[in-house]
């Protein structure tokens, strides 16, 4: 893990809703993806405060939760309430332990990969949690968004960069990779990519925050891919 979420939990919940790059672009471009969310079986993968697992009880799906930090488990208990769900602080590495072999309909990865740097042990935990005819959502940095570092280092170099959050209360640490790496890390895991989106912000946030809606219209800060088992794996 390249941030320790439990130095930050709490300020980085108390703000996370109303930043305009979760409230009007990762969140909806990640809505538009969902499956109808009644009666199905829903795993969100790196839960932290809990917003897409709140989202999808309240839709009448069955969630399970995971996040290696308790302090972002504590902040989801909190937001979650009297809701019905299951929560586990654990790594993904973990998760069999945790809740043994129990499969889904829809697994959430959101804003999580870009903390990880092996990612085809990440995506094959995943893989193995999702039901045959199963769908993941992943949303995460996408590669051209550090736009400084691609330009001084060149798009293929793989590496930390930090960034200071002060809404969120210090530093946090995403890998920043070239797309083949992030394509590769999913063809070796056994997935497919069924649709990879490069989403735009919604209108509504270049009232709020127009610098970053300008850059935002030019560059993606988010890539999202909707992943299957691959049918025809070796
Ligand atoms: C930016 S938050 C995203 C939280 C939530 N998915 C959302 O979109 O609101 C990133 C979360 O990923 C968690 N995380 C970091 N590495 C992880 C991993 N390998 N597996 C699962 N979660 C991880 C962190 O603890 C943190 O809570």
């Amino acid at each position: 893990m390249t941030t320790d979420y439990n130095e930050i939990a709490e300020q980085f919940s108390a703000n996370v809703d109303r930043m305009p790059g979760n409230r009007l672009y990762e969140r909806p471009a990640t809505i538009a993806l969902l499956p109808p969310l009644k009666d199905i079986d829903v795993l969100d993968a790196g839960c932290g405060s809990g917003f897409y697992t709140d989202y999808a009880i309240k839709a009448g799906a069955r969630v399970v939760a995971f996040d290696p930090s308790q302090g972002m488990i504590d902040q989801a208990l909190a937001r979650l309430g009297d809701a019905r769900c299951e929560l586990h602080c654990c790594q993904s590495s973990e998760l069999r332990t945790a809740i043994g072999d129990r499969k889904f309909d829809l697994i959430l990865s959101n804003l999580v990969m870009h903390y990880v740097r092996d990612l085809a042990p990440e995506f094959r935990y995943l893989a193995a949690a999702l039901k045959p005819d199963g769908k993941i959502i992943v949303s995460m940095k996408h590669p051209i968004i550090h736009t400084a570092h691609v330009m001084k280092f060149g798009y293929r170099w793989v590496g930390l960069v930090s960034l200071n959050w002060p809404w969120a209360g210090g530093p946090v640490n995403h890998v920043q990779r070239p797309l083949g790496e992030i394509t590769s890390a999913i063809y070796d895991a056994g997935l497919s990519i069924e649709r990879m989106v490069e989403a735009e912000p919604l209108p509504e946030m270049e009232r709020v925050d127009p610098s970053g809606y300008f850059f935002a219209k030019r560059f993606p800060f988010f890539i999202h891919f909707v992943l299957t088992h691959r049918r025809f794996a070796e």
